[in-house]
């Protein structure tokens, strides 16, 4: 035998496809040629499989070595295909029986010594191989935990190309210990009873949390913007199942599970600094594609500390996801989609200096630096911010308060059963969160109360609001109004929303 194939994925964003790796050996002069559309690290997996088989002892066949990679157009990248290699070239080779491996699918990236290295993008793989009908894969190791949470296919883990012949020579293999599999609900680090004071904040993050608002917090260093932020998610429902696998599969090609375990039903948060490139918040890369900071906080919070200090092309990077709730990287080998539906929280600072309270202590910027610097901020960007809470220091009377605020679990609780009855009231379309309630459906179905009606078109016509911001507000005292039990936003719900958009003069 000289010929002998097997399986691996190649993914596409997050769409794997398989691909079938043949190996020919024919008489002629010793020759390597890959086939079918492989990067410059794909083209290196010749010199570590090559390696690798030498330093297990096996054999490189000194002859004319063709290694197919089909669908030839489907564009492969990267090294995870180095072990599909090795082993169907050890096949063609006539060491290892082409019957053990034609129906598994083979991940991972070798090592000049034979060991197999861990791959990114393990779980998105592992979907495809089982909508394709793969019954068994074999993954690195260091990839198992992950791996695990593919269920319906046969996931074998493996360190050593050693271990994997000796396992397609004879069947044995030592088992890994089954991890206990368990998604984690909370992770409990954080937790809003540390927030001294800040009514106003913790009431906003709480309207973000329930109707999926965008938030800019407004104050002073050291007012607790970040602490706040950071504790969204700890108030946010937990993940369904399908929701964190989709997470972990971002995750995954981004190989950023030193942050995040794999199986957390916790909502991500993903803060990037304000120095952080274009690529980097919405992704992209010349060489691997990688998703970027909005899709990593998918299904979660995207925080943005010191807003205006990113360059404004970074921050209206996210336009398109914050309109499609998914990021499409143009590439010259066809385009990539990520998914990117996040709760955009920006922080800024009031000024330059960030001592400006409006009282005017302290801060030594001019009113016009003032002025201009949460201009940064405005454009199409801010068209999106629902609301715009100033957090004022906390003062000494809460700090020296002993009783902690409320709890997290609390606030989470009263969280879900908002989102409860919207959900029910938008159970006949498509959307499910008060943010996502489309204009057309705001003038014709979904109005608040009369009186409150009349007091947003006063507004209007006094030019304080936008017809843009009318919707805003709109959508906000729905969320206010499910928070207070009225079936229909009432003036207040509506008064409320209007201060809460309003928060500054921007
Ligand atoms: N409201 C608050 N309650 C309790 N501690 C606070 C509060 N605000 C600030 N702090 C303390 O000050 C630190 C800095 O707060 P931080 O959230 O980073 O402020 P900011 O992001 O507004 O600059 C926090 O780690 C916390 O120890
Ligand atoms: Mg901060
Ligand atoms: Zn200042």
């Amino acid at each position: 035998m000289s010929l002998a194939q097997t399986q691996s994925i190649a993914l596409l964003g997050l769409d794997g496809h398989v691909v079938t790796v043949e190996v020919d050996i024919a008489d002629g002069l010793p020759m390597y040629s890959l086939l079918g559309l492989p990067d410059a690290a794909l083209s290196e997996s010749r010199d570590r499989v090559r390696a690798a088989i030498v330093n297990c002892m096996e054999i490189w066949p000194n002859r004319k070595v063709t290694v197919s990679l089909s669908p030839a157009w489907l564009p492969k990248s990267g090294s995870s295909f180095d072990l599909a290699i090795c082993i169907a070239l050890l096949s063609a080779n006539e060491v290892i029986s082409p019957d053990a491996i034609r129906d598994v699918v083979f991940l991972g990236e070798l090592a000049l010594d034979g060991r197999i290295r861990s791959i990114r993008g393990v779980l998105p793989a592992l979907i495809a191989a089982q909508k394709a009908g793969i019954k068994t894969a074999v993954v690195p190791s260091a990839n198992y935990r992950e791996a695990q949470l593919m269920q319906g296919i046969e996931i074998i883990a493996m360190e050593h190309v050693k271990q994997v012949l000796r396992w397609l020579r004879t069947g044995e293999r030592e088992v890994a210990d089954e991890i206990e599999l368990e998604w984690q609900p909370d992770d409990q680090l954080l937790d809003f009873a540390d927030v001294a004071g800040q009514p106003q904040a913790r009431l906003a993050a709480e309207i973000a949390a329930t109707g999926g608002h965008h938030i800019l917090l407004i104050g002073p260093p050291g007012a607790g913007k970040t602490m706040i932020a950071e504790r969204i998610p700890t108030i946010l429902p937990a993940l369904s199942i399908a929701q964190a696998l989709e997470v972990t599969a971002v995750h995954s090609i981004a190989g950023s599970f030193a942050s995040r375990s794999p199986t957390s039903l916790v909502a991500p948060i993903v803060s990037p600094h304000h120095t952080t490139t274009r690529v980097a918040m919405v992704g992209g890369g010349a060489h691997v594609i990688k998703p970027g900071a909005c899709s990593l906080a998918h299904n979660g919070v995207l925080f943005i500390d010191e807003a205006p200090e990113c360059p404004s092309g970074v921050l209206d990077s996210l336009r398109q996801p914050l309109e499609a709730g998914s990021i499409t990287i143009a590439r010259s080998i066809g385009n990539l989609t990520f998914p990117a539906q996040f709760l955009l929280v920006l922080a800024a600072n009031p000024c330059p200096c960030g001592k400006f309270t409006g009282r005017g202590r302290n801060c030594t910027c001019s009113s016009q630096q003032v002025r201009r610097y949460l201009g940064r901020l405005s454009g199409p960007l801010m068209d999106r911010i629902d609301m715009r809470v100033h957090v004022d220091p906390v003062g000494r009377v809460d700090m020296a308060r002993t009783d902690l605020g409320e709890t997290s679990a609390e606030i989470r609780r009263r969280v879900i059963a908002a989102r409860g009855v919207a959900a029910k009231r938008f159970s006949e379309y498509s959307w499910t969160l008060n943010s996502q309630i489309p204009s057309r459906a705001l003038r014709t179905i979904f109005q608040p109360q009369r009186d409150a009606m009349n007091f947003l078109h006063d507004e209007l016509d006094k030019e304080h609001i936008t017809a843009r911001g009318l919707h805003k507000i709109i959508r906000v005292s729905w969320t206010l109004a499910d928070i207070h039990g009225h079936e229909v936003p009432t003036l207040s719900d509506v008064e409320m929303a209007h201060v809460l958009r309003g928060g500054s003069e921007l």
